[in-house]
């Protein structure tokens, strides 16, 4: 029996569109998904752009208007990947006709949009995702399995940090990433972190952050010679406490010269430690007590850690960001045929923003804030 289809429409094909496109074309070749993934519309900043990118990636059809995309009725999954500022009208009008919701994060441009967001989707039983890809990787699925199973003991420390180049260089241009609605380093890369820090220790209660700008103009477009002020952070230290009782500190660093992809992590407990970074995403880095022999010993991710046998049925050979991507989307087809939750839903990305916007607080405040 042929499995049912399920449209597919896209806003956006940058960076992270041509990765959900990818995603949505690969799924159904390497997972058991319960429905055909079918690329219908491609929505882009106008018709032209959207002409072009939907044949690029494999769309029927394009359009210069994200909300023919929403109305269109052949489009059964709304997938976000437009700058942030449009994350809530274009989910808005989805939620409003029912429709299955695949936002990438940040969620939105403040906390209180978030929340608006995250309560017309419960309000209208829709299923939502967004997109903290990160966690997908079997060795992160892994690291929260040693932890919950008690073998590293009771955790006391966090220390995590997402730090990446992109901005290190003056002369990088304002994007909707500088935009004071939502930007800053914070907003774009803190949120994995904070996303990851929630995911394997659970939620942050109180903050104390700092944040600093490194440039303080910056040109207005691309090789523009006209230069505008920096209004967003280029990094935010932040101490955290957690629920559990574990304490740390978390760091977001779009400046961070001769970091590439430094979503890293240690964690400390009473028996034990993991480390990890995105860097060498295969690896997870578990401290053995062996006496005599202590030391951290490296795991490589393999068939063991399930879903990395769907990709390859040997260890050694390595999953990439794209693959996080493609297990994300598996997990979206599943939700929205109704076989079960699949996370992190809106709800949970509220629950980051709400993290992002206490450490700004914090900073402005030069005081800890409760969550
Ligand atoms: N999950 C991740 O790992 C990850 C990585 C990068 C970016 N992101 C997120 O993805 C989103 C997009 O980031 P990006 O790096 O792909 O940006 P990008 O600039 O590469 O792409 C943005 C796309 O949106 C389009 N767009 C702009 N205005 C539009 C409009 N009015 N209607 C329809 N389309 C419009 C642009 O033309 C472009 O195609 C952001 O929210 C960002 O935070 C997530």
């Amino acid at each position: 029996m042929s499995k049912p289809e399920i449209g597919i429409g896209l806003v956006g094909s940058g960076f992270m569109g041509r990765c959900h496109a990818n995603a949505f074309r690969a799924v159904s070749g390497l997972f058991d998904v319960p429905g055909e993934p079918r690329l219908r519309v491609l929505a882009d900043a106008d018709d032209a752009l959207a002409t072009r990118a939907a044949q690029a990636l494999g769309f029927e059809r394009g359009t210069g208007d994200w909300r023919a995309l929403v109305a269109d009725e052949a489009v059964d999954i709304v997938a976000i990947t437009a700058p942030n500022v449009l994350h809530a009208p274009i989910a808005h009008a989805a939620i409003a006709v029912g429709k299955t919701v695949y936002c990438e994060k940040p969620l939105s441009t403040t906390a209180a949009l978030a929340l608006e967001m995250t309560q017309a989707a419960e309000a209208a039983g829709v299923v939502t995702l967004v997109g903290f890809n990160f966690l997908r990787n079997p060795m992160i699925k892994l690291a929260q399995q040693i932890i919950a199973s008690g073998e590293i003991g009771e955790i006391t420390g966090f220390r995590g940090r997402h730090a990446e180049n992109y901005m290190a260089d003056p002369d990088a241009p304002h994007s909707f990433r500088t935009n004071p609605q939502g930007g800053g380093a914070l907003a774009d890369i803190g949120s994995h972190i904070i996303s990851m820090a929630r995911y394997l220790l659970g939620p942050i209660t109180e903050v104390q952050a700092d944040s600093r700008t490194f440039h303080a103009t910056r040109p207005t477009a691309p090789r523009s010679t006209r230069r505008e002020p920096v209004k967003v952070d280029d990094m935010t230290h932040a101490l955290v406490r957690f629920e559990n009782g574990a304490s740390g500190s978390l760091e977001a660093n779009w400046a961070a010269t001769a970091r590439t992809m430094d979503l890293s992590w240690e964690i400390t407990g009473t028996k034990g430690a993991l480390a990890f970074t995105q860097e060498r995403m295969n690896d997870l880095q578990l401290w053995s007590a062996t006496p005599g022999r202590s030391g951290y010993i490296r795991i490589e991710a393999g068939p063991a850690h399930p879903p990395y046998g769907a990709f390859c049925p040997a260890p050694g050979h390595h999953l990439g960001f794209n693959d996080l991507k493609i297990i994300e989307v598996a997990g979206l087809l599943e939700a929205h045929a109704g076989l079960g939750a699949t996370g992190p839903d809106f709800r949970e990305a509220y629950e980051v923003q709400r993290t992002v916007e206490a450490m700004q607080r914090s900073d402005e405040e030069r005081a800890w804030i409760s969550l």
